[in-house]
């Protein structure tokens, strides 16, 4: 196998358009959108008018990943509130628009929360839709600062749990600049440990049956420069056997106040491989993907998904609803299996690596302090 260290390229940007932007033209004020079901191949804006588009954006996948939707959700929120919509209604239906991830009505609730507050204390929608955007930009800044530190404390993690570098790092799903107000949360470690040469190479899932290891986190990975290659999810078992991973990192949509962590289906039997071949398991979240209001793994709502993204073999700008329109695969009429997101238990996590630090081991104590911790700053 090549083992080379790619020392080129600096760009993290996985894009020249911004994942996210809110915009006001003279029409109105708008969020505009980097259309992520239509990379690799272009980059094309979606521009978002009201609630309604930004929820169907978010069912699409066209923006998507845990702190993405939280910074997308308290925007939509703006954005009615801005546009004179109702706020209550479109708050219900931007943080009811996908389950899984608590990010997305952490995001919508601190919004929707600024504007109440907006309107009690001075009674102008106006005034009260100027403070909703703000609240979406604070969120989005200090998003974009917590994935400064996330790399920091991973990076020291990996450092710590394998003395030597040339650390060979396997990750699921996307996590870089493409879900981040900054440079993401599992890919921005291996991106900090590309940036020190301390990384040999990182192994991409292509994480079917979106792709979004193929399409997305190759994407961010060539455009940093670091040696990567894409396998298959079920190559990953032969890759840990012959030795090859030294750790997994991946990111998270909810973790539970036990500890259970819930990420794109698929996380969960990395952690089986990892566990038995005694290579370090670490999720890399921001504390508001933290929820003490579910206590555990049984308690997370798990996304289910139109069966025919897995009867067919297909891309998410397919329309959701009925035949997907790609080429299909399997007998007309199969039923598929299509949950969203798995769920880890806590004792397959080796450590949840935050912005406010490094949780090892992962248990209901060390989580709730690391919450009051986040809250006290
Ligand atoms: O269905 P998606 O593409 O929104 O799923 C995204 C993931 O599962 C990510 O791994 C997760 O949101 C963590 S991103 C930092």
């Amino acid at each position: 196998m090549a083992d080379q260290y790619a020392q080129s390229g600096e760009d993290s940007r996985p894009t020249e358009t911004p994942v996210i932007r809110w915009d006001e033209p003279p029409e109105g004020p708008v969020l505009v959108l980097l259309d992520q079901t239509r990379l690799p191949a272009e980059e094309v804006e979606l521009v978002c008018t009201d609630a309604s588009a930004l929820v169907d954006a978010i069912r699409s996948l066209a923006v998507r990943g845990a702190p993405l939707l939280g910074i997308a959700g308290a925007y939509g929120v703006a954005l009615a509130a801005a546009r004179g919509f109702d706020v209550d209604e479109a708050s219900r239906a931007l943080a009811g628009a996908r389950p899984t991830a608590v990010n997305l009505a952490y995001g919508v609730e601190r919004a929707r929360a600024a504007y109440l507050a907006g309107l009690a204390k001075v009674g102008d929608s106006k005034t009260a839709a100027a403070m909703a955007l703000a609240a979406a930009r604070a969120l989005h800044q200090e998003d974009a600062e917590a994935s400064t530190r996330m790399a920091a404390h991973g990076l020291a993690l990996l450092d710590e749990l394998l003395p030597g570098g040339g650390h060979r790092i396997l990750t699921h799903c996307n996590t870089g600049s493409l879900v981040s107000g900054g440079e993401g949360t599992a890919f921005a470690v291996a991106l900090a440990a590309h940036r020190q040469g301390r990384l040999r190479r990182l192994w991409v899932d292509e994480t079917r049956p979106l792709l979004q290891g193929a399409r997305l986190t190759a994407y961010e990975a060539a455009r940093s420069g670091m040696a990567y290659t894409l396998l298959t999810d079920n190559a990953a078992g032969s890759l840990f056997s012959a030795g090859e991973v030294d750790a997994v990192l991946i990111g998270a949509d909810r973790i539970a106040a036990d500890g259970s962590v819930a990420n794109k289906v698929g996380s969960y039997p990395l952690a089986v491989l990892a566990r038995y071949h005694h290579v370090p398991f670490i999720v890399v979240a921001p504390v508001t993907t933290v929820d003490l209001e579910t206590p555990d793994g049984a308690a997370i709502e798990v996304e289910q998904r139109p069966g025919h993204e897995v009867t067919e073999v297909t891309l998410p700008q397919a329309p959701v609803s009925g035949g997907g329109g790609g080429v299909p695969v399997a007998p007309l009429g199969t039923q598929a299996y299509n949950p969203a997101f798995d769920v880890t238990p806590p004792e397959l996590v080796t450590a949840v690596v935050t912005e406010e630090g490094v949780v090892s081991p992962v248990t209901t104590e060390a989580l709730a302090e690391l919450v009051a911790r986040s809250r006290r700053a």
